[in-house]
């Protein structure tokens, strides 16, 4: 962050104190209130964090306004349409995009950690078969830290850097487990001659009774959700593995931890809410009706997939996923898939809803991506696990990037107390 000389003064109780302020690369200027309480003896209030900057980064930025999300400064879309998720993780994890060497050499070392230790196998027996595949996933993560020793001291960079690989590495194979034990099909192993999301379909969907070809269009398509879902700034899931990896917890607990948060219908599990929810619509003459519902404040009913925190315009995940739902379900000869078409009618009643227009509610990255992944054949259950596969990368980076920094302090919000003040015990022959 750029000092600058601009200071914010706060005046109370006739008092004025001044706060330095910092200037962004890009985004608003923010006002450091490190020393608030020791100077002034007032916190801030902020629930949610919607004024606050929980700390400094140089990974992702999003324009809420605009709908412009950058990786390393390179637009999501540019990404989406040129780049592949493996050449995004070593983006985010590094800083710079990697020459075709540092490309290879990254892409085999990813390749070489798919699998997982044998006996993890026996970890998932011990879960219920109608576990959602979200409740093995937040196990299984978290059990790593009892598999993988040798890459839990996070004061070591080289056991930071194999707990970042063994994370990118092993998590398609965790999902796909997760998925094969919830259908009671056997595990199947990673393959080495095949590529991340080739590798991901292929030990989701291949049986050891037949031959199974990964469809490239469905390859691509998988690659595609993998990058659009890869990091996205502090948000909830992110904070949360920030503030987990603050106390020193080993990696592989922090992601789980990652995993748990992000499992909401408000944040990570809306992808599987809106699916339901379009399904539930079933037909555009119904859209009127939860529109109504949406608007209606006696009603929780929220649209799902719509709104989002910082966009305040389209969130440019969306776009290239509506174009990437055309795309795939036409290749796959899907002609007229009555749920596009209701999402699709859906998005345009809400969006010239002058309730929608004000709130500036726009479709977010998991309006469409139920309807990509139920074409390819996953069922909703999978579709949170999929976007946690895909978020650990940017997990890891944001979690490196905090370890890395010698000023991290251990994060301990404080409160606004409105609770009883001291009062003595009554015993409770006088209650
Ligand atoms: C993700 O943070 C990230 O970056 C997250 C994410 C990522 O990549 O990590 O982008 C992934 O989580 C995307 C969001 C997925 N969630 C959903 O689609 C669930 C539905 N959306 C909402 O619940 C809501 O929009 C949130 C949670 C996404 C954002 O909530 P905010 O920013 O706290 O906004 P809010 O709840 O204060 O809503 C502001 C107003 C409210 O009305 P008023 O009280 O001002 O009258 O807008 C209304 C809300 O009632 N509103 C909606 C709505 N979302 C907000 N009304 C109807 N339908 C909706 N979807």
């Amino acid at each position: 962050m750029t000092e600058t000389a601009k200071t914010a003064t706060l005046s109370f109780d006739g008092k004025s104190f001044e706060l330095p302020m910092h200037s962004p690369t890009a985004g608003p200027d923010v006002i450091d209130i490190r020393k608030l309480y020791a100077d002034a003896g007032v916190f801030t209030y902020d629930p949610g964090f919607t004024s606050t900057a929980s700390c400094d980064s140089t990974i992702t930025y999003i324009d809420g306004g605009a709908g412009v999300l950058l990786h390393r400064g390179y637009p999501i879309d540019q990404l989406a349409a040129k780049s592949h998720y493996l050449e995004v993780c070593y983006l985010l994890l590094y800083g710079e995009l990697p020459t075709a060497a540092q490309l290879e050499d990254f892409e085999l070392r990813v390749t070489r950690h798919t699998m997982i230790h044998e006996q993890m196998h026996n970890f998932f027996r011990g879960f219920r078969r109608d576990a959602h595949p979200m409740a093995t996933m937040v196990g299984v993560v978290g059990a790593m830290s009892a598999f993988y020793h040798d890459s839990t001291d996070i004061s070591d960079p080289w056991q930071r850097e194999v707990a970042s690989i063994r994370l990118v590495a092993k998590m398609p194979t965790i999902a796909a487990m997760a998925y094969k034990y919830s259908i009671g099909q056997p595990f199947v192993y990673p393959r080495n001659d095949l590529d991340y999301a080739a590798n991901f379909l292929h030990m989701c969907f291949s049986v050891p009774a037949e031959k199974y070809e990964v469809n490239p269009i469905l390859s691509r398509a998988m690659d595609r959700i993998f990058t659009l879902h890869a990091d996205h700034e502090q948000n909830a899931s992110t904070s949360t593995v920030r503030l987990a990896s603050s106390s020193g917890a080993n990696p592989f607990a922090c992601i789980a931890a990652g995993i748990a948060c992000l499992w909401g219908p408000a944040h990570g599990g809306a992808n599987q809410a809106c699916l339901e929810m379009l399904k539930e619509i079933g037909s555009v003459e119904r859209i009127p009706e939860f529109i109504a519902r949406a608007k209606d404040k006696d009603d929780p009913f929220r649209l799902m997939g719509f709104g989002h925190r910082v966009y305040k315009n389209f969130d440019p995940r969306a776009k290239v996923m509506k174009q990437s739902a055309d795309e795939v379900l036409d290749l796959l000869g899907i002609e007229d898939n009555p749920i596009l078409q209701v999402a699709k009618e859906l998005e345009k009643q809400a969006l010239e809803d002058p309730y929608f227009a004000e709130k500036k509610l726009f479709p977010n990255v998991d309006f469409y991506s139920g309807i990509i992944l139920e074409a390819m054949g996953f069922p909703t259950s999978m579709f949170t696990p999929i976007f946690a596969l895909s978020r650990t990368v940017g997990w890891i980076s944001q979690w490196k990037e905090m370890i890395g920094d010698p000023q991290m302090k251990i994060g301990r919000p404080r409160q606004l107390y409105l609770g009883e003040t001291e009062r003595d015990y009554v015993d409770v022959e006088d209650r």
